[in-house]
């Protein structure tokens, strides 16, 4: 839980309560990837906990959980920009995410955390 919380803090919080978690298997029903979304107003996706299983990286099998995820988010609400974080150390998250279309957001200022966008 961050501190202090501001009031758009706390909204975020709370809506964080309200993640969608999924998780992607193989046709033998292994787990191959998890992760989840939610809500941030006014109109974005947000990606939290994505994680691929480790003996599956390499295999952009970030692009089908993303791309379902997406997928799955759009039932609800079209249009909406989608975003995640990333620990600025992490480069194979950071190769992947820029592959994908996912931009830094330069408003977000903090050097251990990356917040990066994709518009629709
Ligand atoms: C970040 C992560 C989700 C990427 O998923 P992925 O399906 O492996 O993505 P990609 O196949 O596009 O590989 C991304 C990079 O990982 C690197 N990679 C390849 N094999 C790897 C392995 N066995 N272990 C770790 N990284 C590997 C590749 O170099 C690739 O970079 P490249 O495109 O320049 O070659 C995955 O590595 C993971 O689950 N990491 C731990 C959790 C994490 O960091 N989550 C943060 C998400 S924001």
């Amino acid at each position: 839980m961050p501190w202090p919380l501001d009031g758009p803090e706390l909204a975020l919080a709370l809506y964080r309560e309200y993640a969608h978690p999924r998780a992607l298997v193989d046709e033998t029903g292994a787990l191959v990837a998890f992760g989840e979304y939610y809500f941030k107003p006014p109109a974005t996706v947000r990606f939290a906990r994505l994680i691929v299983a480790p003996n599956r990286r390499g295999q952009r099998i970030i692009d089908t959980l993303i791309d379902r995820l997406a997928a799955d988010a759009a039932r609800h609400r079209t249009s909406d920009t989608l975003e995640l974080a990333v620990f600025a150390d992490n480069s194979p998250a950071k190769r992947a995410n820029l592959r994908l279309g996912f931009i830094p957001r330069q408003d977000v200022l903090s050097d251990a955390i990356l917040t990066m966008q994709r518009h629709p």
